[in-house]
């Protein structure tokens, strides 16, 4: 029941996020391997979502979510030379953060999080449970993505989302 709330809430968030913004370009943009910031970033919604589940910490899941979507939106292909910052690893979060904020209302957790996900690489810690469980999921999701496998307990292919399915199975 739990696993479904949370499937429509991810589907709900995106779907909001994707109308009238830029978001919809995360999808033709690669994170790692063949995954796209559009994946990834849904991934690490999802893995988010289930970790604060098995923990037992009772987030405000909404904000989670958008956190979560809105981490990596930089907007840029960070493999081409020509469109990639020379520290990309350190100022991403701020470059996503600023992009975000130019469409969308976030609040002070949702804002931190995507600030501060990059820890311990940018030194400042997350300050809430959200950044940390966005942290966390980050790094799982960024190395199942290198290794080209699957999040373990919750595969991307398993629920559907505008776009996701589609490009999984285009693989
Ligand atoms: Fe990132
Ligand atoms: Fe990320």
């Amino acid at each position: 029941m739990e696993r479904q709330e949370d499937q429509a809430l991810l589907r709900r968030e995106l779907a909001s996020l994707c109308e009238g913004s830029r978001y919809p370009r995360c999808a033709g943009l690669i994170q790692h391997g063949t995954t796209s910031v559009y994946q990834h970033c849904a991934g690490v919604a999802w893995i988010s979502l289930r970790l604060a589940r098995r923990l037992g910490w009772k987030v405000n899941t909404r904000a989670l979510v958008r956190a979560a979507l809105l981490h990596d939106y930089f907007l840029y292909d960070w493999h081409l030379r020509g469109q990639r910052p020379r520290w990309h690893g350190f100022t991403h979060p701020r470059r996503a953060l600023c992009n975000a904020l130019e469409e969308f209302d976030l609040g002070a957790q949702e804002q931190d999080a995507i600030l501060r996900h990059m820890f311990p690489l940018t030194l400042l810690p997350p300050r809430s449970r959200i950044g940390w469980l966005i942290c966390l999921a980050d790094k799982w999701c960024g190395l199942c993505e290198t290794l080209r496998v699957p999040y373990s307990w919750a595969p991307v292919e398993k629920f559907d989302i505008p776009f996701l399915t589609k490009l999984q199975k285009s693989r």
